[in-house]
């Protein structure tokens, strides 16, 4: 998939003061009013409340997101009604999103949705391609920021109420063409409905060739008539299911699954061997969060860039709940390792033109500005970039729902069956340690071990952390990266690294420490001086590496060896579980409690476990 930069909305209006698009020659709105248009034609066009009451999960698929006054609109109606859904999606496409600060001058009209609409802006996303999942608890929102007719096929849910608003067909036919509504139509669950404004004949043919049933009803501000439409068939109401998950290993992994699970109500027993979470991978003092952009914006670049964007927004949401998180949205300065990387990194940036937020180019003189430190080397520069403690994320994860997660440390798990419909989980002798519906396995570099050999392609990847006394090094106030990183100052100790090898010592070695020295010496040149590696402390542990370096996030695909009805993954993290954890934990809990999937379907799918089903892993460092 080529990247192809957003084209924010500009903001203008009409002689009538209606919010009005240039490009398209059109308003956002009927001049009547855009939030009784909203209530009128779309809410009651598709008969809302009443079609969400009493449903578990419901979801809204719109086109065109515009100012947002149709979602805001159903949030309200949501959050007024008694009988709402226990959890509404709305999902929307949106090719030329405003920018936060256009948004707000355009809310300004609805005073009455101003503390929703306030919320909104709060998460508003960087204006970059791709998926956006947003949470405002129960209702979650995912913006799908591109062309309708490249990312509708990327969608994954089961929609029940279509909201169709793109500008008139005439001066917006791509979102009324026959390749949406095909993308709709497939979207599109059982009895669905949809409603619109518009009732061109091209439109009603299109969707009464899709399978719609059509009916005119009165229109909305002048307009004669509006559409509703709907598909036969009705959502049986899903059968009551057995809530019971168990979850293996407390890492990062394990604590955000947990809490993605929880807050969808499963019954989560999180267990770990050790004494507490975050004793493996995850115990490291500080990581660093940062993208990894590429020319071809290749599917590694997309994961990061939404593990990145969604981690971020995670860990905004913890802080502002007062949860005890430690991190600092310090920047990250990711410098090229030679000229020839140095020219890659420029060139992407120049053809991308992502926001100066989310990451520039900085020439050598200003890269050493940002360090306060001569380097070698530009490189790219990401503001938003940040270190984190992976500890407080995982105690942060817990705490977010409380007496929602039991736990059970101490508890070393041998291996698992399936009995009766239930999965037995056993410890080292033999006993039952828990009986669940599901199990998720977020055992990390050990993960492979849970079940038959050569079902699941995660090794460990060994890495040692040098741990740099602050009094001993010179001020540093952001993260600097190449070919490995050092961090600024936690706890009166900066984090250098790091290692990769594939022996299993658990102890740091001199040539641990040697090796970090040297990659430190790379990113500031004598930065280290005078630290001496037989000194240093340091911290090894064990990445789960996958053979392509994307992470696990699903069912595992049945075997011979074990039936693998609801048995879920959730690793192969490898070097950048801070970036993707949190993401990846959204799309597992997504795929098992069957809602909309907050990522792209091709990179939904190369997480996949089943991927490595086909061809069988090449193994590398
Ligand atoms: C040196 C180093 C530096 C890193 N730096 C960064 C960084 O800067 N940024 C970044 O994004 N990522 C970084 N990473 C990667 C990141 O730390 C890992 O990807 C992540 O921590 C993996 O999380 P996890 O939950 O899958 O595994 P872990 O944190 O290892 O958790 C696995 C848990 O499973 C438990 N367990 C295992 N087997 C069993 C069993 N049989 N029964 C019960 N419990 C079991 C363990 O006790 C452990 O608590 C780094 C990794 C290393 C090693
Ligand atoms: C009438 S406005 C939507 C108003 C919006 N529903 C609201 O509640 O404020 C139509 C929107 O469709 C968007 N749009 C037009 N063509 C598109 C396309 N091909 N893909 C995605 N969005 C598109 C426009 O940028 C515009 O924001």
């Amino acid at each position: 998939m080529s990247y192809t930069p957003l084209v924010a909305a500009e903001l203008a209006f009409d002689g009538n003061g209606t919010p009005y698009a240039p490009a398209y020659g059109d308003v956002y709105h009927t001049a009547a009013g855009g939030l009784e248009q909203a209530r009128h034609v779309f809410i009651q066009g598709n008969d809302l409340p009443r079609r969400w009451q009493g449903r578990e999960i419901f979801t809204v698929v719109e086109t065109g997101f515009g100012l947002g006054l149709n979602f805001l609109a159903t949030w309200q109606a949501w959050r007024d009604d008694p009988q709402r859904c226990q959890r509404l999606h709305f999902v929307s496409v949106e090719m030329h999103p405003f920018s936060a600060a256009d948004l707000a001058r355009l809310h300004e009209s609805w005073p009455e949705l101003a503390p929703l609409a306030a919320e909104l802006r709060a998460q508003w996303p960087l204006l970059m391609p791709g998926l956006h999942r947003l949470h405002f608890g129960s209702l979650t929102l995912t913006l799908a920021f591109g062309d309708a007719l490249e990312l509708l096929p990327q969608i994954v849910a089961r929609a029940d109420a279509f909201y169709l608003d793109g500008f008139s067909p005439a001066k917006n036919p791509d979102l009324w063409s026959d390749a949406v509504i095909a993308e709709l139509r497939r979207l599109a669950a059982p009895g669905a409905t949809l409603a619109t404004w518009a009732v061109a004949g091209d439109v009603r043919r299109r969707l009464g060739d899709a399978g719609f049933a059509l009916e005119k009803r009165p229109g909305f501000g002048g307009k004669r008539e509006m559409l509703a439409g709907r598909l036969p068939g009705t959502t049986p109401a899903p059968a009551p299911t057995d809530r019971r998950i168990a979850v293996i290993g407390a890492g990062i992994a394990g604590t955000a699954i947990a809490e993605r699970l929880a807050a969808r109500d499963f019954e989560v027993t999180l267990i770990d061997a050790a004494a507490g979470p975050a004793t493996g991978a995850s115990g490291n003092p500080v990581g660093i969060i940062r993208p990894l952009p590429s020319l071809d914006d290749n599917r590694l670049s997309r994961w990061l860039r939404t593990g990145y964007l969604h981690a971020a927004r995670h860990l905004s949401a913890l802080q502002a709940e007062g949860l005890p998180l430690r991190w600092s949205r310090c920047g990250v300065l990711h410098l090229a390792r030679d000229p020839k990387h140095e020219e890659t990194q420029r060139r992407a940036i120049a053809e991308q033109a992502p926001p100066a937020d989310f990451a520039r180019f900085v020439e050598r003189d200003e890269a050493a500005r940002l360090a306060g430190w001569p380097v070698e080397a530009g490189g790219w520069w990401f503001p938003g970039g940040a270190w984190i403690a992976p500890p407080s994320l995982c105690a942060a994860n817990l705490a977010r729902q409380p007496g929602r997660i039991a736990t059970r440390f101490d508890t070393t798990i041998a291996g698992l069956e399936r009995q009766d419909g239930v999965w037995r989980v056993r410890g080292g002798n033999g006993d039952v340690i828990i009986e669940a519906a599901q199990v998720v396995l977020a055992a990390g570099a050990q993960v492979a071990r849970l079940v038959p050999e050569r079902m699941l392609p995660v090794w460990p990847g060994r890495g040692t952390v040098s741990l740099l006394p602050q009094a001993a090094t010179p001020p540093l106030d952001i993260v600097a990266c190449r070919l490995g990183y050092v961090t600024p100052a936690v706890d009166g100790i900066r984090c250098a690294g790091a290692t990769m090898a594939r022996d299993e010592a658990t102890e740091p070695r001199i040539d641990d420490q040697i090796e970090n020295l040297q990659r430190l010496d790379m990113i500031l040149p004598g930065f280290g001086k005078g630290l001496d590696p037989a000194l240093l402390a340091g911290r090894t542990s064990f990445r789960p590496m996958s053979p392509d370096r994307l992470p696990l996030a699903g069912a595992l695909p049945p075997s011979a060896d074990l039936p693998a009805d609801g048995l879920h993954v959730l690793s192969g993290f490898g070097a950048r579980g801070l970036v993707w954890a949190t993401l990846a934990a959204e799309l597992l809990a997504s795929r098992i409690a069957g809602e909309p999937l907050p990522l792209e379907a091709d990179l939904a799918a190369a997480s996949d476990p089943a991927r490595f089903q086909s061809k069988p892993p090449r193994r590398r460092l």
